[in-house]
């Protein structure tokens, strides 16, 4: 394999400089190209191609968002669309693609790797981290760590007010953001998707605590699971107590990637290059317990990622 191109797909995540990284770096030391294809399959489509040297890379590891631009393109879901792409990337030579990014994008893959025989490998790259065969995707915890900043921060004020406060924290249909953001910043009720919840409960649990003495709460809301707003409207109607909503929105998906979402997007960008070189393809690579492994790319969304409930057990444990 001489040339290999890389993308990113789909919402953006620290730590996908990182993989960037990882890719042309692991490429250039098996005596392979790399070529970019800049704003992800629409990109592709339009023959966005830019070639990657290996400075090209140089620094960017620590920078948030995606050097190679992202977008979501419903052309590429077509036949015709993919046609176009298998083009572009045939008139570039490019003979194996690193896609990164969540199970939308792996799809594509899968389509360029077993419709159109494009030797192709996922990274799992989704501050949503709702892929299964990784315990973790890139840029879920530099956004984990993103949104307890601001629930810290959030903390200060409703305790100087005696108000509540409803947080509500991205993850589209699934709550690991919400539950660990939740667990780390000892919010007082989550509210996930996948664990069903009565917010009168919730609300009645909070005026009993208020009538002895506790007067600041902290809901972390999945946006999966209800409104942040919707649901600070009910809490003071239940309570009689001021309640405030934040929606943290776009703020969670950018920064500065932490130490760990760097060296996951180094390592399984660097395993996915590896196991290209060896002439496999179709496969994500994820990271069990700290290894890489490798899983065929239907993975992603035939296989359904469970949260952990134990540790939403003992968010409820801890905040009683
Ligand atoms: P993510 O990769 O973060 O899950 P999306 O679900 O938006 O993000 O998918 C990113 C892109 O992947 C889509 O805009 C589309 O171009 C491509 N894609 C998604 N689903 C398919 C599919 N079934 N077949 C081909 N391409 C797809
Ligand atoms: O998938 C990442 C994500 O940030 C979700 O958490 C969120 O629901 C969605 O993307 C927002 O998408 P957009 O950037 O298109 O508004």
């Amino acid at each position: 394999m001489k040339t290999i191109g890389v993308l990113t797909s789909g919402g953006d995540g620290p730590g996908m400089n990182a993989a960037i990284r990882g890719v042309v770096r692991t490429a250039v030391s098996h005596g392979m190209e790399v070529v970019g294809i800049r704003r992800g399959y629409a990109g592709l489509i339009e023959g966005d191609v830019v070639p990657l040297p290996t400075t090209w890379v140089s620094g960017i590891i620590r920078d948030g968002g995606t050097k190679l631009l992202t977008a979501r393109s419903e052309e590429f879901k077509t036949r015709a669309g993919q046609c176009k792409a298998v083009e572009v990337l045939k008139k570039h030579g490019v003979e194996g693609l690193v896609v990164i990014g969540g199970d939308g994008s792996f799809h594509g893959a899968h389509a360029l790797d077993h419709k159109w025989g494009i030797p192709a490998m996922g990274v799992p790259a989704t501050i949503d981290n709702d892929i299964a065969g990784t315990d973790v995707s890139i840029g879920f915890n530099t956004a984990v760590n993103t949104a307890l900043n601001a629930i810290d921060h959030i903390r200060d004020t409703a305790v100087s007010h005696d108000r509540i406060f409803v947080v509500e924290v991205m993850g589209r249909d699934a709550g690991f953001l919400a539950l660990e953001v939740g667990l780390a910043g000892g919010a007082e009720h989550i509210l996930i998707p996948e664990i069903p919840f009565s917010l009168k409960k919730i609300g009645m649990a909070i005026k009993q605590g208020i009538e002895r003495g506790k007067v600041s709460s902290i809901i972390v809301v999945a946006e999966g699971a209800a409104k942040g707003i919707a649901v600070a409207a009910e809490i003071e109607a239940i309570t009689g107590a001021e309640t405030r909503a934040t929606v943290l929105g776009h703020v969670q998906r950018g920064g500065s990637p932490t130490a760990l979402d760097r060296i996951l997007g180094v390592r399984l960008a660097a395993a996915a290059v590896d196991l290209l070189a060896r002439g496999e393809h179709g496969l994500m690579v994820g990271m069990i317990a700290n290894e890489v492994v490798s899983s065929p790319l239907e993975t992603a969304w035939r296989k359904k990622k469970s949260v952990n409930e134990a540790l939403y057990t003992l968010a409820e444990t801890l905040a009683k």
